[in-house]
């Protein structure tokens, strides 16, 4: 199983002081010396953390996968198609949210999302949408020609006790779905070192894309030691399996 770094946070913080430091840049190959399989970086329409120039940077620099997360308009597409990141995640933004709040609306975007898919593959670039764990959604994904899908667990990360079981269920529900219509599956949101375990047991899951925690505990022991703390966690797991 792979876990994607997501380095948003530190651009977040950098954009603070809106000055050039901790530069994501940096960030990025300490995250790749403790463990990184892949790099997650959302560049929203409104540039409040992840800038252009970080993009391009990293397209030049990181060695392992890089995914761009993004919302289908053509600006993001256009930048997508000339920086060529390994994969693309579509996901739904809205201006006013802290960090996105749900997955995206695949009944009501139907048509918008299928010509964005095609138009991100014209550029040999695989995609991702970011889905609600609803075995609906799966489906629907597939119907719409993405390669893979990625599972919100938000709710999942947030509950407690017998609901959280009740989210686990319905993601391992919607990533026994994935492999059943040859989907590959990834999951992430929310996920810290308390609640990773039980995503990571889950048979079938490609990979995991966490941030806000890593980020965090970074603060107190540094980057590298916190992405592979949460190596060996999701390792420790998947080895079970
Ligand atoms: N996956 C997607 C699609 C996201 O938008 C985010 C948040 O930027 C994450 C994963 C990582 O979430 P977190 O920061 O809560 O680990």
């Amino acid at each position: 199983m792979i876990l994607g770094v997501n380095i948003d946070h530190v651009a977040t913080l950098r954009e603070a002081r809106r000055g050039t430091e901790p530069d994501p840049v940096m960030a990025v190959s300490l995250a790749i010396l403790g463990g990184a399989d892949g790099i997650t970086l959302h560049l929203r329409e409104d540039r409040r953390h992840i800038k252009d120039r970080d993009l391009k940077i990293l397209r030049e620099i990181v060695p392992v996968e890089l995914n761009l997360e993004m919302a289908a308009t053509d600006e993001m597409v256009r930048i997508a198609a000339s920086i060529k990141p390994d994969m693309v995640t579509l996901v739904p933004e809205k201006r006013q949210e802290l960090t996105t709040e749900g997955g995206l609306d695949l009944i009501g975007q139907k048509t918008h999302l299928k010509e964005f898919i095609y138009r991100i593959h014209d550029s040999g670039i695989p995609v991702s949408l970011f889905i609600n764990p609803h075995i609906m959604d799966v489906d629907i994904s597939k119907e719409l020609g993405a390669d893979m899908v990625e599972i919100h667990t938000g709710l999942y990360s947030n509950a407690k006790g017998r609901k959280q079981e009740d989210e686990l269920h319905r993601v391992t529900e919607a990533v026994k779905v994935a492999d059943k219509v040859e989907l590959k599956s990834n999951a992430g949101h929310g996920l810290n070192y308390n609640n990773v375990r039980k995503v990571a047991a889950i048979q079938g899951i490609r990979g995991l894309y966490i941030g806000h925690s890593i980020i965090s505990r970074a603060v107190f022991v540094g980057i590298e030691r916190a992405v592979r703390e949460m190596k060996e966690l999701i390792q420790e797991e998947s080895q079970k399996r």
